[in-house]
């Protein structure tokens, strides 16, 4: 069983918290997320000892530090101080951490400076777990990494899943355990064999997948479409899986394309039409990846058109994640037509693929 940090009494909550977030991106929307956790915290606990990463460095590297996102939380948080410590002095940090009043907050540097975190050495952990007297983990999005910061520091503190984190679990489940039919996956961006476990574990639960992007490129030029110079997945390695999906009767590609120098950029209006009206007559949807070439707003086209047709159906309980995506549907103001939008990019992918999460697993 998951204890869910909602449900923790006020006497559990009452020391100092150790709490995983995950900041790695470029803007601050997993930070906003996760603020109704660090609201709850701040009233029933002593002290917050917020932890993370940020890409994927060998060693220190100033260019990925979290100095700057201590700035960012102490402006969503109305502009109370949040303390950054940049170095790794363990008793030190304990000792500056009990000395503080409570309310404070602080932000270690990024934890893949030590050698022990994508490890997930039992030693970092126990580090980590001597700031604290209870660990919280909010950080869904990194929770497929068994990393010291998610899975092993639970074997050393009574351990929860944040707010963010329980709106994942609860969120996704609906969409993955017994999702109400029609059940519509939309499935864009550039690579088709990173959805293949998506695609494999709804291959009895949805109605239709539908394809875009480098996706659908991949499955028309394996069912003989001469797609040009269009980007798709060519490693030998993928391509008997992906041939048997593109053989799926529930499998559906583009019938137009937008084409710019041989190359497909988006999908045409034709296909746009076909998808609304799948996507119309749908209980679930679960959308991942660009169906073109988003970065230019003409190629964003179809996309545009997508999201708003899932935004128009209101019966349905609707899903969407992954970096790019999100940071799509917000440049656009169409992220909250979505009844949920994952933190997650390879740990959405991950769940939707009906992996266990090592950093879930570790919280049951
Ligand atoms: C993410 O942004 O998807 C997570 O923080 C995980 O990052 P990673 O793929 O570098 O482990």
């Amino acid at each position: 069983m998951i204890k869910y940090l909602s449900a923790a009494g006020p006497k559990a909550l009452a020391g100092t918290a150790l709490l995983r977030l995950d900041f790695n991106t470029k803007d601050d929307w997993r930070m906003r997320a996760v603020l109704p956790t660090i609201a709850l915290l701040l009233k029933h606990s002593g002290r917050i000892v917020v932890v993370s990463h940020r890409g994927r460095p060998q060693g220190f590297d100033g260019a990925l530090s979290l100095r700057g996102d201590a700035v960012k939380l102490s402006r969503l948080l109305g502009g109370k101080r949040v303390t950054f410590i940049d170095h790794f002095r363990f008793a030190e940090i304990k000792a500056q951490v009990a000395a503080a009043p409570r309310g404070s907050i602080f932000l270690l540097d990024n934890l893949r400076f030590l050698p022990g975190e994508e490890k997930n050495d039992p030693a970092l952990a126990r580090r980590l777990a001597s700031l604290a007297d209870f660990y919280v983990n909010d950080a869904f999005a990194v929770s497929h990494r068994a990393n010291a910061s998610v899975v092993a520091v639970t074997k050393c503190l009574p351990s929860y899943a944040g707010i963010e984190m329980e709106n994942e679990i609860v969120s996704l489940g609906k969409a993955t355990m017994r999702p109400k039919h029609p059940v519509v996956l939309v499935l864009g961006g550039a690579k088709a064999a990173d959805k293949l476990g998506v695609i494999s574990y709804f291959k009895n639960k949805a109605d239709w997948f539908l394809l875009g992007g480098g996706s659908a490129n991949t499955i028309l030029w394996l069912k003989g479409v001469d797609v040009k110079r269009s980007v798709k997945d060519s490693d030998p390695d993928e391509l008997p899986a992906l041939k048997k999906v593109a053989a799926y009767k529930s499998v559906i590609s583009p019938s137009d394309f937008v084409w710019n120098k041989e190359m497909i950029l988006d999908v045409g209006p034709k296909t746009v039409r076909a998808f609304s009206k799948k996507i119309a007559t749908a209980r679930t949807v679960i959308w991942s990846g660009p169906l073109g070439f988003i970065e230019k707003k003409q190629y964003a086209k179809a996309s545009i058109a997508i999201a708003r047709a899932i935004g128009r159906n209101r019966r349905a309980f609707s899903i969407s994640g992954g970096g790019e995506t999100v940071m799509f549907l917000k440049q656009y103001k169409l992220d909250k037509k979505f009844s949920f939008i994952s933190t997650g990019g390879g740990a959405m992918i991950d769940y939707l693929a009906g992996k266990k999460l090592p950093g879930i697993e570790a919280l049951k």
